[in-house]
């Protein structure tokens, strides 16, 4: 990925990306990799942690942020084998159908639950005890626009309600002790995710565009700028802090009942 020299930079800090081998958390990996970082790639997809690992001169992790045992055991060997980790990023998630509840399966419901939620505070908890030990870090959870609205997906936008909130949460827990912990909001972000449920025919790419105020979708890229943000020195005053990234989905949805946004002009 380019990037300008100017923005901040993580040299020889050891951050950590969960779902880092695809979509938004690769794209983190890939951004915090090119401003200096040593870049953990955590994924359950062993040959595309390992790819794109390989590709940063990063390490690769095989773990399913499910297993609390295999989350704390990584902690430990990350801390171990590369170093002190300074920055963490959760991105390990899934996506749901647009079902209605009295027919969305059950095991999908725990799967997005035990993924998106508990695997995110399971991830939380097994580094924050380094950064406590040391009295320093940054995390930056990915919640979601879905956290903040009225949507079709019963299990996954209520574990993104959760997540915001766990953000700002252990944001009071362990501010003190020199830790911040911020989330990101993406918007509908152009994903393999969410290229999949679009070719499915769950989510329809203008209606996405149409639904922003910058009449486009999010772009990995854009969420990872993001992400570098709040993992940053220059965020050292900003915790517990839910940041929507949305091409302005929030601001459009408002101006519906006036018959969408102003268009172009000019
Ligand atoms: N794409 C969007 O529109 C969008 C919008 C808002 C939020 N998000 C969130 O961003 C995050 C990343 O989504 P994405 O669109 O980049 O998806 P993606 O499928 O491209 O990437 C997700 C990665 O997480 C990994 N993963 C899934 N379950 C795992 C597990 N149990 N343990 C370890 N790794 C696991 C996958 O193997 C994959 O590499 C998710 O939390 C998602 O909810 C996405």
């Amino acid at each position: 990925m380019s990037d300008t020299g100017s923005a901040a930079r993580f040299d020889g800090r050891v951050a950590v990306v969960t779902g880092g081998a695809s979509g938004i958390g690769e794209a983190c990996a890939r951004l915090l990799a090119a401003r200096g970082a040593r870049v953990v790639v955590a994924d359950r997809n062993r040959d595309a942690a390992d790819r794109v690992a390989a590709e940063l001169g990063g390490h690769a992790f095989n773990v399913d942020v499910r297993d609390a045992d295999a989350i704390t055991a990584f902690a430990a060997q990350v801390e171990a084998d590369v170093g002190p980790v300074a920055a963490l990023v959760t991105s390990a998630g899934i996506v749901q159908a647009p079902l209605p509840p009295e027919e969305l399966p059950l095991a999908l419901y725990d799967d997005v639950v035990a993924i998106n939620l508990r695997g995110t505070y399971l991830t939380l908890v097994a580094f924050a005890k380094g950064m406590l030990r040391r009295r320093a870090g940054a995390m930056v959870t990915i919640s979601s626009v879905t956290a903040e609205r009225s949507v079709p997906l019963h299990a996954y936008a209520p574990t993104k309600a959760a997540v915001s909130n766990l953000t700002m949460g252990l944001a009071g827990e362990w501010g003190r002790s020199g830790i911040r912990v911020n989330s990101v909001e993406p918007g509908y972000t152009l994903t393999p995710a969410l290229q999949h449920q679009i070719d499915l025919g769950h989510r329809e790419p203008a209606l996405l565009e149409a639904n922003s105020t910058l009449g486009r979708m999010v772009l990995p890229q854009d969420v990872a700028n993001a992400v570098a943000f709040l993992l940053s020195d220059e965020a050292a005053a900003i915790t517990g802090v839910n940041l929507p990234v949305d091409a302005g989905f929030f601001c459009a949805g408002s101006w519906a009942p006036y018959g969408g946004v102003r268009p172009a002009r000019g």
